[in-house]
């Protein structure tokens, strides 16, 4: 296998100047993969239709699904977007740089393949610094999806990156494990109301706090018709998941449909909370963190699928979290990949 050239650096470095030439290999219209708080990205220079067309082939994204175009400083959001509302200064004041992407109506410069046709950019201003250096340094807006292969498990770190999409893509800035564990909070916000489009880092409770009766969670029928890719089956395991809802007799019910599985000769794995892990069999067990923690959570659950995955087995039973700050972004995941 052919790999990418793997570039280390940590946010502590005081010479950044490494990212020099991965910034270089973007503005020329390679694909370079680079760590965000969220999940790595798979970066491409957003004003190149030839290096967002690679982008989308690599990853064998549908190509009704939009990407997210990265920014560097605030000032460069007119640059990818018009039409700005007072409202979106307002969240990118208080969320920026993070976990939040805000969907505005586009400039005409940036390619359609970009947006999917939209008449709308998804921008975003990630809070890890080195990403920002890579982007400022690139001098372009970078189009960046999670990398990985279209409706698999997100990256959270490097090795995870080149083991799914290694092959392909031309280099991979290493900066460790990434903070947050799920991808930014999508926002519409191209009418008068805050729309949540995708629940992520940022949480409902967060925006509402800012905004208050100004914010809803979209359906994903509503989703559907503003959003086409993201409606699909999604951040999925290579088998089945089921969910195992809350309530007081939640491990029993675990336990009831890991022996119903394996009665009907299905290999079954079980997604468990940190309190209920030990009730479990241990070699068939895979803990995502205090039920109660719902950051903890969301930090392992990307790198807790694939370590099921691992496990080679039919069927995954996970237990839900309370769906109360980013335990909304975790459930909505868990939901998506079990289709
Ligand atoms: O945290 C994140 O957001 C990561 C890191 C790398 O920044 N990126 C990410 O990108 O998750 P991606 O492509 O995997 O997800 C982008 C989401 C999709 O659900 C897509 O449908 C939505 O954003 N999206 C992009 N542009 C849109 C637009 N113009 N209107 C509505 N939704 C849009
Ligand atoms: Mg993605």
């Amino acid at each position: 296998m052919r790999l990418p050239r793997v570039v280390k650096v940590q946010s502590s470095c005081e010479d950044l100047s490494v990212l020099d030439a991965p910034a270089k290999l973007i503005k020329s219209g390679g694909l370079v993969a680079f760590p965000t708080e969220t999940v790595y990205g798979l970066g491409a220079n957003a004003l190149s239709e030839k290096a967002v067309s690679r982008l989308f082939e690599v990853k064998k994204r549908a190509l009704d699904d939009p990407v997210i175009v990265h920014i560097a400083r605030k000032e460069d959001l007119p640059e990818v977007a018009s039409d700005i509302p007072a409202f979106a200064h307002k969240l990118a004041g208080e969320f920026w740089p993070g976990a939040i992407t805000l969907v505005l109506k586009k400039k005409k410069h940036i390619p359609d393949l970009v947006t999917a046709g939209l008449d709308t950019v998804a921008v975003r201003m990630p809070g890890c610094l080195i990403a920002r250096e890579l982007i400022k340094r690139s001098g372009v807006p970078v189009a960046a999806p999670s990398a990985n292969m279209f409706g698999r498990v997100s990256p959270t770190c490097a090795k995870d990156v080149i083991e799914e999409l290694g092959a392909d893509i031309d280099m991979v800035v290493d900066a460790g494990r990434t903070e947050i564990g799920v991808e930014s909070t999508v926002c519409d916000i191209t009418g008068r109301q805050v729309k949540v489009l995708r629940p992520g880092g940022v949480s409902v409770e967060m925006l509402r706090s800012i905004l208050p009766g100004e914010v809803s969670v979209e359906t994903d029928r509503a989703l559907l018709k503003r959003s086409p890719g993201s409606a699909r089956r999604h951040y999925s395991p290579s088998c089945a998941l089921v969910i195992i809802e809350r309530g007081p007799d939640q491990a029993e019910r675990v336990l009831e449909k890991l022996f119903l599985f394996e009665e009907k000769g299905l290999k079954a794995c079980v997604l468990a909370s940190e309190e209920h892990a030990g009730l479990f069999p241990a070699e068939k067990t895979v803990v995502l963190g205090p039920s109660a923690d719902a950051s903890r959570c969301a930090r392992g659950l990307y790198s807790s699928l694939r370590a099921l995955d691992k496990f080679s087995c039919d069927v995954i039973i996970a237990e839900a979290i309370d769906e109360s700050g980013l335990g909304l972004a975790v459930m909505n995941r868990l939901r998506k990949a079990s289709g």
